[in-house]
């Protein structure tokens, strides 16, 4: 990914790997990064500011004095002016003194004001790195938010492996990359009205029985949470799911029962919608008279429950599609493909998440979901098996694309 515009703060402190912020410094501006060098005084010993400058096109930062001037270097403006802090080598000490708040060097002022991101790469023996204190500090740094690049692997004095080496500029590059498209996906739904319909639904026999099925509303809830983390505003039309499940903060959630209700709720929200995801396994027969008495047990014999046909939710909305995205899902057992391309052209859905039930760990009653995702226009996406919050951030992106986010 482009890195124009970026602003990156690359911290170096007095590693032996420093020789390699060099060749990251070069990699972040070839991205079309601003780098601002900021350098411990250790570091000076293992890499000359000279070289980080002319590569940089910016004066180093080391001092909290400019040592001909006087000039006092703000490591507040720097940190207001990046968007990310890279601390790369980052010596046990450096670790050490980020996690105590040790402001003894204009890097550690620099992290204590840094209002962006900071991403840390250890670099260290392998022996310094397995140290309780070493594990301690990193793991404060870690509750407080900082990334770290774990290091490499190498063989202790024991024999025995262990890790300390800095992590290669590319995986560090790589690193910085992979949070800034996080960011970019954190804002991709802002502004996009996603309504989805989760769960089963339960069709009343009597006050004491229904007909239902085994849906949890996992994955509907998953993909809400998803739409929520990327900025969207999010509304679901909850049958009624396994009661451990929640959803995110921000989400509005509309709590129905039979496929009837949750079709009412479904009309009522999908005008307002840019896109409907429908995620619920609605049953598609209910009693066609429920009783408002219990059924008794019949001395003798048996009894017949005459049993009629829903409304299919999916079919309704998309009668009445106008420009929004519709999403469906195909459940199936056999003629997989066939099946979900003919509910995707009946329902004029335009994107439909098959599941197969022939695939272990696919389909209700699992933490996990193998998808094939068909699109109205015949891209077909295949996935492995994830669990569901992963399928989920795959759905999302399918449609995202689609809307053209
Ligand atoms: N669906 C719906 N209303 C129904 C039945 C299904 O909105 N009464 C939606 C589901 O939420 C799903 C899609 O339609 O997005 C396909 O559901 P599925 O149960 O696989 O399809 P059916 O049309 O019910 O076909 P069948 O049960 O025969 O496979």
């Amino acid at each position: 990914m482009s890195l124009k515009g970026k602003h990156i703060v690359l911290g170096i402190s007095g590693g032996i790997a420093a020789y390699k912020s060099a060749y990251l410094l070069r990699l972040l501006i070839k991205q079309g990064a601003e780098v601002q060098v900021v350098i411990t005084p250790n570091g000076k010993e293992f890499i000359t500011p000279a070289t980080l400058a002319a590569l940089s096109g910016k004066p180093v930062v080391s001092e909290f004095f400019a040592a001909n001037t006087g000039e006092w270097h703000s490591h507040v403006d720097l940190g207001l002016w990046a968007d990310l802090m890279i601390v790369a080598p980052a010596t046990a000490s450096t670790i050490g003194k980020m996690a105590n708040g040790i402001a003894d060097n204009m890097l550690i002022t620099t992290y204590l004001s840094a209002k962006e991101q900071v991403m840390v790469a250890p670099a260290m023996d392998l022996d310094m790195w397995a140290h309780p204190s070493t594990q301690r500090n990193v793991e404060t740094l870690r509750r407080d938010g900082v990334i770290i690049v774990e290091p490499q692997s190498g063989f202790l004095a024991s024999g025995l492996t262990g890790k300390g080496r800095m992590e290669e500029p590319e995986a560090i590059l790589a690193a910085a990359e992979r949070y800034f498209e996080s960011c970019q996906r954190q804002t991709s739904l802002q502004g996009v009205k996603v309504l989805i319909s989760a769960g089963p639904t339960y069709e009343n026999i009597d006050p004491v029985r229904f007909i239902g099925n085994y849906s949890s509303g996992k994955m509907g809830f998953a993909i809400a949470c998803e739409c929520r983390r990327r900025g969207a505003d999010v509304t679901v039309v909850a049958g009624p799911v396994d009661r451990s499940l929640t959803l995110d903060d921000g989400i509005r959630r509309v709590d129905v029962r039979s496929a009837c209700e949750m079709l009412a709720a479904m009309q009522q929200e999908f005008a307002s919608c840019d896109v409907a995801v429908l995620a619920a396994a609605v049953a598609d027969y209910t009693p066609a008279d429920p009783q408002k008495n219990k059924i008794k047990r019949e001395a003798n014999g048996d009894i017949s429950l005459r049993i009629v046909r829903n409304p299919d939710i999916a079919a309704t909305l998309g009668e009445h599609k106008g420009k929004k995205y519709l999403v469906g899902f195909a459940l199936e057992t056999d003629h997989e493909m066939e099946n979900a391309l003919g509910k995707m052209e009946r329902k004029n859905l335009d994107m439909i998440v098959l599941n197969s039930l022939r695939d272990p760990g696919a389909g209700m009653m699992t933490d996990t979901n193998k998808v094939t995702i068909f699109k109205r226009d015949g891209e077909a996406l295949t996935y492995p098996l994830k669990n569901k919050k992963d399928v989920a951030s795959d759905i999302v992106d399918a449609f995202a694309s689609g809307i053209g986010r």
